[in-house]
């Protein structure tokens, strides 16, 4: 019987081929909120992923983003996103994937991000290490704040209660830069191979983040809440990097959760 790992992999591939066909072919999308898009995409990848690991796993719980839920009370869960990046997607924007991640008795264990577009798998194994398309990957070695370039991500749902605007140009003027993707595992690998330095972000959930967040482990990251505490698939907010900065963001997101502004936002003056 192949690997948990094994199988995870050839399923995000085949969905993330299958993604690639509908992306070629154009798309159609349904508003699943306000601004909250949803395609026809999502559910066939959704459905082609739950089934598989329901063939190959039938005693283990899923929980995928568009509904496909069968709660076992098994010690094994996958979390899956069909496909992470939707807005992007929809609008022909090349940056998206699938991402499935696997808890045992609430530990990640393993996790697979595929990205079709680029034909990245990244793949990480509790306690085996990180990898792309079969070579181990680690965290880049960039010591300090100003010498990183980050990401991170504004939800569609309830964007209005959002804060992160106030962190986003903090980090801004402290660092190299910082990249908003809008697919959060593609931001997840790219910090556990070294391409970012660091990302954070409000309010995601367990399928977006569950491959990412063992993927960094793995690589010889750090994975923490925005004030430290631990990384929860369903905390507020995570921060993660290379280790090596991760102090010093912290200290820079105190200073914004308290309101203690280094740079403050110039006004808008007439020219
Ligand atoms: C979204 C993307 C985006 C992040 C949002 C997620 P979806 O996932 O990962 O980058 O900022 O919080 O909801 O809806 O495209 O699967
Ligand atoms: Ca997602
Ligand atoms: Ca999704």
């Amino acid at each position: 019987m192949p690997s948990f790992l094994e199988s995870a992999t050839d399923i995000a591939r085949e969905a993330g081929t299958l993604l690639a066909h509908h992306f070629e072919r154009g798309i159609a999308f349904d508003l699943k909120g306000d601004f909250d898009l949803v395609t026809e995409a999502d559910r066939a990848s959704e459905k082609l992923v739950v089934e598989r690991l329901h063939s190959y796993f039938p005693s283990h719980s899923v929980l995928g983003e568009e509904g496909g839920m069968r709660d076992n009370s098994s010690e094994y869960c996958w979390y899956v996103d069909p496909l992470d990046g939707t807005t992007n997607f929809a609008h022909g924007y090349p940056a998206f994937n699938v991402t499935i991640g696997l808890e045992r008795a609430g530990e990640l264990i393993g996790g697979v991000i595929y990205d079709p577009v680029r034909q990245e798998m990244f793949t990480a194994e509790l306690g085996g290490g990180a990898f792309l398309n079969g070579r181990r990957i680690h965290v880049s070695k960039a010591r300090t704040l100003d010498s990183a370039l980050l990401a991170t991500g504004f939800p569609s749902r309830k964007r209005h209660e959002n804060v992160n605007v106030h962190f986003f140009h903090q980090v801004a003027m402290t660092s190299h830069g910082v990249r908003r993707s809008g697919s959060a595992a593609i931001d997840l690998a790219y910090v556990a191979c070294g391409r970012l330095e660091g990302f954070w972000e409000f309010g995601l959930n367990p399928w977006d983040m569950a491959a990412g967040l063992l993927l960094i482990r793995e690589a010889g990251g750090t994975t923490t809440s925005m004030t430290g505490g631990p990384a929860g698939l369903r905390g507020p907010h995570i921060a993660v990097s290379n280790s090596l900065i991760h102090a010093e963001l912290l200290q820079l997101f105190g200073e914004v959760f308290k309101g203690q502004y280094r740079y403050p936002i110039p006004p808008i003056v007439s020219r």
